[in-house]
This record gives structure tokens, sequence and C-alpha cells, in this order.
């Protein structure tokens, strides 16, 4: 009998909208000025009201935590700092009470060097099985050719080991051996530990670092086939004992070499789309939609059981790996002014001060990855705008304590200030006094709410998760179009029409939807009919980040109003023929999404 996960469809993931979040950053429940399992209980009613359907959480498992608890000590247990096993459980059952995943982290590449299996093997002879759970040599030349990743930090890939006498190998911090996946005992502890956690419910995992699993003279060790049969290995144990969970590639690469991490859909369910990210950014600076339309169109299709993880921000730098030197020379000039500001290949910023405050921006980004092909992850805090600290170190700038309300510590602890584990962004502009959850839940007009009805309102339609992409090419390249296209189980076909404007003037753009004409596109904020379409190009006007969903609606048959309707109503109805579900918005001036925060309404079937 397979053991049943939380979800109830194999495809829940392709709908999904994950909130990725630190337990460490959410809520301390008992004042040590650290977040733990309790708190995030507490504050589970906040990101269900939000809407988010999966719960992504970074590293919680015991650890030194000298990498943010990616140095990982013991794979089946949980940081004491943030609860127990108990605790997590706890917070599982609620989470999934309120029907929410939960996305966990296996990191499997390597361990902390404080790993029982790393203090065994140092200690174990030279040869021996418990040596062998990591890579060793007697030379630091060995895989020359390899990029080092953290090189801020680490000159080599290769640290040297005083207990073993020899060097051992590591693609991450010196204090991050990796495991050596040619020893089949890793691999049995590996699955080991996931079953522990899918066991438990666990309902999906992210695969960190993933394309590093083993080594190779003459190669960068990445992606290798021994990789791949790994991979397939770890799927086919999931498949074998377990319903709907999913495994979600982290493997930072260009679209055609992350293509093989979905295998023939018998890899990873998910991978995230790297290179898209930061060209969003570019698209946006230069005013262009070029780079989204370009490495889109380098995106090779993936299986049906497979999909894309988007994001606009995560726990770590933005990333500039998967872009060319010029690209990463001009990111580095528009979007970080002060070195403080990069590390590594990247820039350590969260996503509001990236794009300095400008409220039209959050959202003009947020709609792109809210309606590209695959599943949005919103980085928590990002909601609500907050800033970052880049006088941290590491990337430690965007991983301060959420900023609840605008009490001591954000609300997020009762610690001394002096006590917490980062202190909270204090600065006039986004400081917790300006910028927290409680003053947005009051202001109709927020981020908060706009990011609530965004999510609202895109789980109204599958087309989104699950339908194709086509762009179209108005001559005015400050201008993305594009439609999303999907013929829903009862035949039903959901397409939508976005546009955005990339620039900071208002811009026109000509559009050619003659394949549409007679159909009316009806924008989905604010459920507002267009002008119908024609064999004409379609003209839209654009103010400046503006961006509009239009649902491409079939043509209204001219129905006959009852002669007892009034003017208002007939109007209404001609509007909308056939809709029995229509909602007016709640105030009648209020089409302003802010304004209603049930998007309940259903579209024409
Ligand atoms: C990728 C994680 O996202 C990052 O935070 C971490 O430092 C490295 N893997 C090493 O585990």
């Amino acid at each position: 009998m397979k053991k049943a996960g939380s979800a109830t469809d194999v495809l829940w993931f392709k709908d999904a909208i994950i909130y990725e979040l630190h337990v460490r950053a959410f809520q301390d429940s008992n004042g040590d000025g650290v977040g733990d399992f309790p708190g995030l209980i507490s504050r589970l009613d906040y990101l269900q009201d939000l809407g988010v359907t999966c719960l992504w959480l970074l590293p919680f498992f015991p650890s030194p935590l000298r990498d943010d608890g990616y140095d990982i000590a013991n794979y089946v247990d949980v940081n004491p700092v943030y609860g127990t096993l108990a605790d997590f459980k706890a917070f599982l059952d609620e989470a999934h009470k309120r029907g929410m995943q939960v996305l966990i982290e296996l990191v499997i590449n390597h361990t902390s060097d404080q790993h029982p299996w790393f203090q065994a093997a140092r200690n174990a002879p030279s040869g021996s099985p418990l040596r062998d759970f990591y890579v060793w040599s007697q030379d630091n030349q060995r895989y020359r050719d390899v990029p080092i990743i953290f090189k801020d930090t680490e000159k080599s890939n290769w640290a040297w080991d005083e207990v073993a006498g020899a060097y051992y190998w590591h693609r991450f911090f010196s204090h991050q051996p990796d495991l050596n996946f040619d020893n089949e005992a890793v691999m049995e502890e590996v699955l080991k530990a996931m079953r522990f956690w899918l066991d438990m419910g666990v309902d999906a995992l992210r695969m960190d670092a993933i394309p590093y699993l083993y080594e190779r003279d003459g190669t960068r060790c990445e992606s290798l086939p021994e990789t791949h049969a790994a991979i397939k290995r770890i799927r086919a144990a999931i498949d074998a004992d377990y319903t709907n969970r999913i495994i979600l590639a982290e493997a930072n690469q260009w679209p055609s070499d992350v293509r093989p991490y979905f295998g023939d859909g018998d890899e990873c369910h998910m991978a995230f789309h790297f290179p898209l990210m930061p060209r969003i950014y570019m698209a946006l600076r230069q005013e262009d939609r070029l780079p989204i339309t370009d490495i889109m169109a380098q995106t090779p299709p993936i299986p049906d059981n497979c999909q894309w993880a988007l994001f606009l921000r995560n726990h770590d730098e933005l990333t500039l790996e998967m872009v060319t030197d010029d690209e990463r020379d001009y990111m580095y000039y528009a979007y970080s002014a002060d070195p403080k500001m990069r590390i590594n290949v990247g820039i350590r910023r969260r996503l509001a001060p990236l794009v300095d405050n400008n409220r039209r921006r959050i959202e003009l980004l947020n709609s792109l990855i809210f309606s590209f092909p695959g599943t949005p992850i919103v980085y928590y805090g990002d909601e609500i705008g907050m800033g970052d600290n880049i006088y941290l170190g590491d990337r430690n700038g965007v991983r301060t304590p959420m900023h609840w309300n605008p009490d001591r510590n954000a609300g997020f602890s009762t610690a001394v200030p002096e006590r917490l584990y980062f202190p909270v962004v204090m600065d006039p502009i986004y400081g917790y006094q300006a910028v927290n959850v409680e003053t947005q839940l009051s202001d109709q007009s927020s981020l908060l709410h706009w990011t609530r009805n965004m999510i609202a309102l895109r789980k109204l339609f599958q087309v989104f998760g699950r339908g194709t992409l086509e762009f179209l090419s108005p001559t005015n390249r400050k201008v993305l179009a594009y439609l999303r296209r999907y013929t829903l189980l009862d035949g039903h076909i959901e397409t939508v029409l976005c546009v955005a404007n990339l620039s900071r003037f208002a811009q026109p753009a000509l559009l050619d939807l003659a394949q549409f004409a007679g159909c009316v596109p009806v924008e989905m904020l604010g459920y507002v009919p267009f002008p119908p379409i024609s064999q004409q190009l379609y003209a839209v006007t654009l103010t400046p980040y503006s961006f509009f969903w239009l649902e491409l609606q079939p043509a209204p048959e001219a129905p006959q109003p009852p002669a007892s309707l009034s003017d208002e109503e007939a109007a209404e109805l001609a509007r909308h023929p056939g809709d029995t579900e229509v909602q007016v918005p709640l105030t009648p001036d209020a089409p302003d999404t802010a304004q209603r925060s049930d998007l309940t309404r259903k579209t024409e079937r």
C-alpha cells in the first residue's frame, strides 16, 4: 500500500503557490530571539489567508549553522533551537489541515563537517567503507577545471584534513564535505533520510545542489550520467511507496542543461528556472522585452508531468551565473550601486530595494512570475515589500526576521533586541515601523492586499499553472505580450492574454489578435470587458509599468432582456450573457482590486 500525500491531485504542484520561509525568521514563541515551530504554527492562519498553498521550509535540521543550516549534522532530527520533531509534526499536521502542502530540503550533496559520518570518516582507515563516505585525495590537483562556487570565501574545492591526512572534496564551503555517491552505503543512508520525512507526511523535497553528486576526471563534475541515474533511483523509490510527493531540482544552469533533470518525466517533477530570473530584472531596467523572450525561446519543452519553478528572489544572492559576462556587468551596474550589495556571483538584495521600492515595478514583476508557465514562489517578507540589511555578512541581509507589527522586534520575538539571531530592519524606509503585516492588513491599498488578490485570482484559472505560452510581437519592444491557453477537463478552453509595459513611461501597442476576432477580452482583476477583438490590430495603451491580464471570452450571443429588467440590469446582462455568478464590485466605485479581498467570481463557462 502506497502512503498517501496530503494533496489529492497528482499534478498539485502545477497549481501551487509556493511560499519560501525560514522557521528561524518567522516567529519566535519562547523569547529566545530565534523563530521556532510553535511560532510558525501560530502564523499559519496568516499564510492561509494570504492564499499560498505550499510552504517551503529552509533547512531546520541540527547544524552548526555556518551555512544557514545547509550544513547538516543530522538528517533525521530538528535543530533544538527551532523545536522538537513533535513540534515539526504538529506544524505539518496544521499546515495540512489548512490545505497547504509542505516542501522541505533534501541536502544530499554534502554534510556539515560536524556530521558523525564525517567524524567517523576522517578517523577511519584510508580505503575503509567509513572513510569512503566522502571524497578524498592525497593531492589537491584532481578536477582542476571545476569552478569554485563560493569564490569570495574559498580558493579551492579541496581542503586538507589533519586527522585523515588527506584532502577532501567540497563544492561549497570547506566545512561542507561532499558525500561520495560512488559508495552504495551513502545512497542507502540518503534514501533512509528521505523516507523518514516522507513517512511523516512531507509532500515535497527540494534537492539542493543536485548537479554535483558525482566527480569524474576530465569533466566539470556537473550533471554527469551517474548523477541522473542517482536521481532516477530516488524518484523510483518515491513512486514505489508514496503518492503525490514531488522533488524539485536546484540546478543553477541554462535551460537546456536543466532539461535532463526532468528526464522522461521520471526524474524531478520540478526545477527552478534560474536564467529567467535575472532576465526579468534586465528587461525591466532596459525597458525591453528581449531578455525575457530570448531566454524563453531557449527553454525547451518539458514532459507533461513536470513544471518550472519561478521566483524573483530567494534566500541566496540574486545569482548571475546564468548570464553572459556583458549581462553580468550590466546587472551589477544597474542593481548594485554599493559593492557591499555584491557577493560571490550575484547581488544580495531583496525585491523591494532592488526596484527602488517602486510599487508598480514590484507589481509588474510579480505579475510576470504569476502568469508565466510555471509555479510561482514568494519569498517571505516580499509580500509586504520588506527591505534588507547589506551590512550583515554572507547572504544574511535577506534573512532577517519577518515584520509582523510596529512593536518591539517587529512582533517577531519578545527577546531583548540584542538577542535576536539577526537584527530586524530598522531604516526609515523599510524599517518594521513602516513595513509590517499588521499595518498593511489595515490598509486596503497595501502591497499585502494586492498580493493576496493576485494569488486569489491566479488560483481561479488553471491556465496559469498548466497552459501553453505564445509570445506576440508588437513592434513596441517595451511591451511584452503573451497568450496562455489551456483546455480544462470539461472541454472549456481558458485563453488569457497578458500584456505588460516594461517602461517607466506610458506605452501603446498594437496586437495581432485576428485569430480571436469576435472575442471579448475581459480584464481579470476588475472583470471589465474591453472592446471586442476584430480582424484589425488590437490597440492597447498601458500606463507606466502596468499590466493587463485579459481573459478572451467568446463573443456573447445577444440575449433579449426580459421586459421586467431595469436598464442597469439589462446592461449588465448584455455584458455578461450566460454568466450566473458574476458579482458586482463590493462598492459601486470600487473596481480597485484592493477593495475586494475575495475574488470568488467565476468566469463564464
Ligand atoms: C544552495 C543553497 O540555496 C545555498 O543557500 C547553500 O549555501 C548552498 N546550496 C550550499 O548548500
